[in-house]
């Protein structure tokens, strides 16, 4: 199967075109691994940049039920719905079965850690783990050669 032979049919290489047929907007050189579930009836509202990475059995999702309005003796089934877009900028990476919830943008080369229940934006260039996901780490710029 990762045969250069098969190249075309690896699911490595199928799964970002099948997500691009489904409706999300999932640039180059997009990593999506096994099992990553997704909303697939709101999958307009997923961005994946270049090189994004998604590990397995991670999930994005766009909905939620509207709790704005949810009282004491009112029925969850009948509330309705509240959306959000999910966009993963360029380089991110998304841990093994991470959640991202619905209106969450993940910053440019940020790191998801496995397991994590994503709820906030996540700032570019940081690392962050946990249920809920807070910053663990903030990326420093790479020092010149001459500075060391
Ligand atoms: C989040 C992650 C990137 C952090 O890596 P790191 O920068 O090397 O971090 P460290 O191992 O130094 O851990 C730093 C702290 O975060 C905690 N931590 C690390 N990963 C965590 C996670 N996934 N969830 C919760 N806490 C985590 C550590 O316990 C440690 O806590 P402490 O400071 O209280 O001891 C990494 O642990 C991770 O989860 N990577 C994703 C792995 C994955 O899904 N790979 C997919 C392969 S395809």
């Amino acid at each position: 199967m990762y045969s250069v032979l098969f190249y075309p049919f690896n699911s490595r290489y199928l799964r970002p075109r099948l997500w691009r047929i489904i409706g999300c907007k999932v640039g180059k050189n997009a990593y999506i691994g096994y099992d990553v579930a997704i909303d697939v009836i709101n999958s307009s509202y997923i961005e994946l940049e270049d090189n994004v990475s998604i590990a397995n059995h991670a999930l994005l999702l766009c909905h939620l039920r509207d709790l704005s309005n949810y009282c004491v003796g009112d029925e969850y089934m009948d509330l309705g719905y509240r959306y959000g877009k999910i966009h993963i900028k360029h380089g991110a990476t998304v841990g093994m079965k991470a959640i991202i919830l619905p209106g969450v943008t993940i910053g440019r080369g940020a790191i998801v850690g496995a397991g994590s229940l994503v709820t906030k934006d996540v700032p570019d260039w940081a690392i962050v783990a946990g249920n809920p996901a807070k910053v663990i780490k903030v990326l420093k710029e790479r020092l010149n050669e001459q500075d060391v």
